[in-house]
């Protein structure tokens, strides 16, 4: 398969930006859209040009690192994939692609298309977690959890923190990954004894990162390629209510 390319470039943070065009040829189906991009670079080193920065790490969907935006949509056409998980089969030969980095204030570009995320480590880091000492594996199978509960649990917690959801929605909210992120303690036992200072601190948290508010175009539901609930939103108001409330 033969492809045109039409990438962002932007040399670093405070450079202006460009779409710049490259082609690429034999590109076979099966291969992936990051492997795509690896023969590109390959071209550009061969001919000592600026390789085209993007980021990547496990390229198996799971680490959340793969952020572009394809063709007018994050993580490409394909719905609930990565960009790693991506395969050219989905594009048409001769078809041209163009590819830009996650936008948004709170993502700076750090170079081409890679972004800076460290907002949501700095929102995880504000209450994504528990204190609680759970104790070992034995210890936490004696705690009776209902088989619903724990599914829903598991649902939220499949977040990857890729921010898709941000670069999908008109507002740049983060919403979606807040919730799922303050949902997946919520539901569960372990996450309840903090659960009110948890949803407060991480509100305020995405708030001081710039993140714009959610106005439920639902955007985010169907870009996100973990397949994260809106009902996660609804879950994050009621627990923030509550942990409004009683802190009055
Ligand atoms: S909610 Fe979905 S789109 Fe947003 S960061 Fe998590 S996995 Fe990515
Ligand atoms: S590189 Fe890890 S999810 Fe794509």
């Amino acid at each position: 398969m033969d492809f045109t390319l039409k990438i962002w470039r932007q040399e670093n943070a405070n450079a202006k930006g460009s779409m710049q065009e490259y082609k690429v040829t034999d590109i076979s189906s099966d291969m992936s859209f990051l492997e795509m991009l690896d023969v590109l670079n390959g071209q550009l080193v061969d001919q000592a040009q600026d390789v085209v920065s993007f980021d990547n790490d496990c390229r198996e969907g799971v680490c959340g690192m793969c952020s572009l935006y394809i063709n007018g949509e994050a993580h490409g056409p394909k719905k609930l994939v990565t960009t790693c998980q991506l395969y050219m089969r989905s594009f048409t030969d001769g078809q041209t692609i163009y590819i830009e980095p996650f936008r948004a204030n709170a993502f700076p570009v750090i170079k081409d298309l890679v972004v800076d995320r460290s907002a949501f480590e700095r929102i995880q880091q504000a209450g994504g977690y528990t204190s609680f000492n759970t104790g070992g594996a034995p210890y936490g199978n004696t705690l009776p959890i209902a088989k619903e509960v724990a599914a829903e649990a598991f649902d939220a917690a499949e977040c990857i923190g890729c921010g898709a959801c941000v670069a999908t929605c008109k507002n740049a909210s983060a919403m979606l990954f807040v919730s799922a992120k303050v949902s997946q303690f919520a539901m569960l036992p372990q996450g309840k004894i903090e659960a009110h200072q948890r949803v407060e601190n991480m509100v305020a948290q995405m708030d001081a990162e710039g993140f714009g508010n959610c106005t439920n175009t639902g955007a985010c539901e169907v870009e996100c390629p973990k397949g994260i609930s809106l009902e996660n939103i609804a879950r994050m108001n009621r627990e923030y209510c509550s942990a409004s409330l009683a802190s009055e």
